[in-house]
């Protein structure tokens, strides 16, 4: 029985290694990680993320092919491969600060991985991580072990994303595998192919070098934020002259050289990935003595930020230019809809910009706690992906954030509604209920383009969807930069 053994039991980790246990009944698979609490929610019913789909997979396999465990020594020592998906986050300091990928954490598990390991062993980078990486991390695993253990270096970067990971992970688009070109590099590769090719199909599959698979991955997801940075500077320039970003992007979209996805307009994309893996592009860019090639890539995070700001700015002057102690529903604190998942939300941005105008927030989302979101606008840039951020903390609060149990608490007495999540109960609210419970004149700022905003002004509100031609009060309100 092949044993595989997952490092880190996060958004990644945990869900990838549930749907290999799915798939390949003869491979044993344990998830490990040094956070406790975490692992005791695997092992619970109430799992430690919200994914759909993802309990029933847990469910059929746990305790038989699937474990979870904090005993990280033991398992890598029994694996045949490791999969080391931790976290890789921004550097907060020191060289490349605000930049760079910090490897802490993939180190630390390097090193265990050479002192434990009493077997021959395929390590595999699932984390995101520096084009070179796997030099690095060969370099620990080689100059660490005494016993004369041999360890090969796979790349195989995840391209799930939150929401819908099972689909993803069941039916993915490819999966890339980088590895050594030797003898011993290509058997490596082919242990791995064989892992998956219990359920994807071999043309899908694509077997690469190292240095490809590590940078396709940055390369993704640079891609991918471009276009909703594209289309989010598209969405400025439509309020500005009447046009509508949603015929704008479906128009463009047409073009098959284009395609339709991932071109809707937004408050900004938030999520654990895209800003972190383009500020580390930047970086290595930086490193490589490209700074033209930094620069172009840096404009996309330029976009995304000038798109929360821009947000807030429409918001305080529609406002009559202050939000002070207004009271403000925010529907949606994740960073997307079907995720409990807050990192780098641009909630987090439009709450702190209105909270730095001194409005009351009352906030309602359908997945995050409250802990978590007093958590959130609490803690400073970046340090939500180190692991002490799983951890039980004091709690601290921001008093001018309350958090509702549902819509329509949330906006009851309101000013104003901004829409932060494209959650699909916020479509079908009754918006004449929560009309007559706001404040006057009531409005809403569609950060997703979600409501029908025909309607809701046939209702009395004024509305702000992003993108789309603008109310008269509006255009004569303009938001200041
Ligand atoms: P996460 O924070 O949810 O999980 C990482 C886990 O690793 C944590 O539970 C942490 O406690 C654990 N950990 C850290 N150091 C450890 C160590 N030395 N030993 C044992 N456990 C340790 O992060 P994630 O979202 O799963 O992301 C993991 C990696 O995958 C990152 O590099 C990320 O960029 C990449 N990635 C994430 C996504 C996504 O959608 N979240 C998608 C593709 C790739
Ligand atoms: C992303 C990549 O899609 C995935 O391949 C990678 O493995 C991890 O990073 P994720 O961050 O989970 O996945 O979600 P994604 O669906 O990409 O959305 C990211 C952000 O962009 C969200 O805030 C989303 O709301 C926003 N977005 C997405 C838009 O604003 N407009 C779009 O058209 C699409």
């Amino acid at each position: 029985m092949v044993k595989i053994c997952c490092i880190g039991a996060g958004y990644v980790g945990g869900p990838t290694m549930a749907v290999i246990a799915l798939k390949c009944p003869s491979v044993e698979v344990a998830v490990v990680d040094i956070s406790v609490p975490r692992i005791t929610a695997w092992n619970s019913d109430q799992l430690p993320i919200y994914e759909p789909g993802l309990d029933d997979v847990v469910k059929q396999c746990r305790g038989k092919n699937l474990f979870f465990s904090t005993d990280v020594e033991k398992h890598v020592r029994e694996a045949d491969i490791v999969f080391v998906s931790v976290n890789t986050p921004t550097k907060t300091r020191g060289l490349g600060a605000g930049k760079a990928a910090d490897l802490t954490y993939w180190e630390s598990a390097a090193r265990m991985i050479a002192d434990v390991s009493v077997s021959d062993k395929i390590v595999v980078e699932k984390s995101t991580v520096p084009v070179k990486t796997a030099e690095a991390i060969e370099k620990i695993l080689t100059h660490n072990n005494s016993k004369g253990i041999k360890f090969q270096i796979l790349s195989n970067p995840e391209f799930l994303a939150e929401g819908t990971a099972i689909e993803d992970l069941f039916k993915p688009d490819r999966v890339l595998i980088g590895g050594r070109e030797t003898p011993e590099g290509f058997a490596a590769v082919k242990a791995l192919k064989d892992v998956y090719s219990q359920w994807v199909p071999e043309e899908k599959i694509l077997t690469t070098n190292l240095w490809s698979a590590e940078l396709s991955k940055l390369a993704a997801n640079a891609f991918l934020a471009q276009r909703i940075s594209s289309v989010n500077a598209m969405s400025a320039l439509c309020e500005a002259t009447g046009a509508n970003v949603t015929e704008v992007s479906y128009a463009v979209g047409k073009d098959s050289r284009i395609g339709p996805k991932f071109l809707n307009s937004s408050v900004g994309f938030g999520g654990s990935c895209f800003q972190k893996d383009i500020l580390n592009l930047v970086y290595i860019c930086e490193c490589n003595g490209l700074p033209e090639v930094a620069e172009y890539w840096k404009q996309v995070i330029k976009i995304n930020d000038y798109q929360k700001t821009r947000f807030v700015n429409r918001i305080v002057s529609s406002m009559f230019n202050t939000v002070s102690n207004k009271k403000i529903a925010v529907l949606g604190f994740a960073f997307k809809k079907d995720t409990g998942d807050t990192r780098e939300t641009p909630a987090i941005d439009v709450c702190k910009g209105l909270i730095g105008d001194k409005a009351r927030i009352s906030i309602y989302d359908p997945q995050v706690t409250e802990e978590q979101i007093q958590r959130d606008l609490t803690m400073n840039k970046f340090d939500w992906d180190h692991p002490l951020h799983l951890q039980p903390m004091s709690p601290t609060t921001v008093k001018q954030v309350s958090v509702a149990w549902d819509a329509y608490a949330a906006t009851k007495d309101a000013h104003g509604i901004c829409i932060l999540t494209e959650w699909d109960e916020f479509k079908k609210l009754d918006y004449e209920k929560v009309f007559e419970s706001m404040q006057k004149p009531a409005f809403v700022f569609d950060g997703r383009n979600v409501v029908d905003a025909e309607k809701l002004r046939k209702i009395g509100f004024i509305v702000y969807s992003i993108g789309k031609p603008l109310d008269q009060w509006l255009k004569d309100m303009p938001a200041l930069a």
